[in-house]
């Protein structure tokens, strides 16, 4: 049998090698997505990317049985998600799930060091993370107009959550950084368990799906890193308070996406990130990203 190439994500590791895998990720990082445009919450190649995008597009042959049905429960659900056709369905929950992480970033945005401001290392991994995470919400953008909905916006949470989201970026780093990991993996768990279903959701629209999934893996190939990213703030006590949240947080965030139950298996999902060790990521995926040394079978201590 092949050996792994990778290990669980809560593998172990000493201070000294995340201290060096920090320096790593952030020449990483830099390649990646390039100069950072603070004014634009972008990035130079994630720019580059949406262009190519936008000036290619793909629209679906037709448009969703009834849009106004996506229109009138996207932000809220109105009506019985069991009546909704299932593309219908699956826009609005991929909706619902990136507005949560558009509120999250907006907040942190204004309060983290900006590039000019961030001293160490971490504080600048952390501002390029969050445009990365801004990139995402136009790439789901792209998604909706693929399927001809023009007219999505972006709407602000409730006052209370607003708050809720808004006090995250000033709680100490020591105590978010467990929660902060585990909704890293939880999103790439979600777009995992959204890729395995495209093929049948937009089965009739080969040529759109083809478009989602590319938008979508440009997405992963980012959060992918994010997780290994994430996971390097993390010693020994806070991996073993991480895996502890993983089915609280994520029965919490998904009850809050009614759509989500209709559609995925949530337990599984649940069973998905406990179990998260790269080997789920397509290949052509793992080439662009980053993981952490000691998730790499050749960690050499
Ligand atoms: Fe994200
Ligand atoms: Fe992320």
């Amino acid at each position: 049998m092949a050996k792994k190439k990778y290990h669980s994500i809560f593998s172990p590791s000493t201070s000294k090698e995340r201290r060096k895998n920090f320096e790593s990720y952030w020449a990483f990082s830099q390649d990646h997505s390039g100069e950072i445009y603070e004014l634009d919450k972008d990035l130079s190649k994630k720019r580059q990317k949406l262009n190519y995008f936008q000036e290619n597009p793909v629209r679906s042959k037709k448009p969703l049985p009834d849009p106004e049905v996506f229109y009138r429960n996207y932000v809220e659900l109105k009506d019985d998600p069991t009546q909704f056709d299932r593309k219908t369905l699956l826009l609005t929950c991929i909706y619902k799930f990136a507005r949560h992480e558009w509120v999250g970033i907006s907040g942190a945005w204004d309060a983290i060091p900006s590039m000019a401001d961030s001293k160490k290392v971490t504080d600048k991994i952390s501002r390029v993370h969050l445009a990365e995470e801004f990139s995402h919400v136009r790439l789901f953008h792209e998604m909706f107009r693929t399927f001809q909905l023009d007219k999505v916006q972006w709407v602000p949470l409730g006052p209370v959550m607003k708050r809720v989201y808004g006090t995250f970026p000033y709680v100490p780093e020591m105590i978010m950084s467990a929660p902060a990991f585990v909704t890293e993996l939880m999103g790439i768990t979600f777009y995992q368990h959204v890729d395995a279903i495209l093929d049948d959701v937009f089965a009739d629209e080969p040529a759109a799906r083809d478009r989602i999934r590319e938008l979508l893996n440009e997405i992963m190939v980012d959060e992918i890193a994010h997780i290994g990213q994430r996971r390097n703030f993390l010693g020994t006590v806070g991996i073993k308070a991480a895996k502890k949240m993983v089915k609280p947080l994520y029965k919490m965030f998904f009850n809050d996406i009614p759509e989500s139950k209709h559609l995925f298996d949530i337990n599984q999902m649940i069973k998905d990130g406990l179990a998260f060790d790269y080997s789920t990521v397509p290949a052509a995926l793992m080439k662009r990203t980053w993981v952490p040394s000691y998730c790499q079978s050749n960690r050499n201590n």
